[in-house]
């Protein structure tokens, strides 16, 4: 996967591109590398990434190999953010995700050194309720030493208990490449081949 372009973003839902191209969402709380995700999967530093969290403030769209969408989303939980203001946002994620029949995968990466919140839980619930295929990426392992990320693993499996490792559950480094491989290898497989 070598071509990738920046398509648009988008801050209103009727301004989504009019192809109808198979779409990968990249979804979770804010800070926990969606944006990074893109950068270090494409070898690019197109997306744009910050070490403060509320970065990414549209959804934004990338062209992968002109076959697939890759979706860069706003996280949630940012805690600066009103709660009028996340009540809108969570709607229209729902919106979005409800009306787009494109979406052919979500991507939930969390922060694997921290259990997964409420919102995790609920985004969780909902991508099943409406039946999206669904990958749980644990991001940021360069952290966590191999006890704790066999513990992290553990507690993730207790909070999602449909995720098991090898099926819908990757590890991920955006830092060191680690998972690099099977996302590309999965990308590949549904979308390129
Ligand atoms: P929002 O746009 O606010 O939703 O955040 P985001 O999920 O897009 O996070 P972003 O990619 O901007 O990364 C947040 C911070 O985490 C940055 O400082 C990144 O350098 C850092 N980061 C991302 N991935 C990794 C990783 O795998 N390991 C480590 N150690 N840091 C990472
Ligand atoms: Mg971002």
């Amino acid at each position: 996967m070598k071509k990738i372009e920046f398509i648009k973003a988008v801050y209103n839902l009727s301004e989504l591109p009019k192809q109808n191209l198979p779409t990968v969402v990249l979804c979770g709380r804010s800070n926990v590398g969606k944006s990074s995700f893109i950068n270090s999967i494409f070898n690019t530093k197109m997306a744009k990434t910050s070490s403060s969290p509320g970065k990414t403030r549209s959804i934004n769209y990338y062209l992968v190999e002109n076959k697939f969408f890759i979706v860069d989303l706003p996280g949630f939980g940012y805690a600066k953010v009103s709660k009028k203001e996340r009540d809108a946002w969570q709607h229209l994620l729902e919106k979005y995700f409800s009306i787009n029949e494109n979406i052919k995968l979500a991507m939930h990466i969390i922060d694997s050194r921290h259990d997964p919140m409420q919102l995790d839980i609920e985004l969780n619930g909902f991508l099943h309720s409406i039946n999206i295929p669904y990958f749980l990426l644990m991001n940021k392992t360069d952290k966590l030493k191999q006890s704790e990320l066999a513990a992290a693993k553990k507690r993730v499996v207790k909070f999602f208990p449909e995720i098991a490792l090898g099926e819908n559950l990757l590890l991920y480094s955006s830092i060191k490449g680690t998972g690099k491989k099977e996302v590309v290898k999965l990308l590949t497989s549904l979308f390129l081949m």
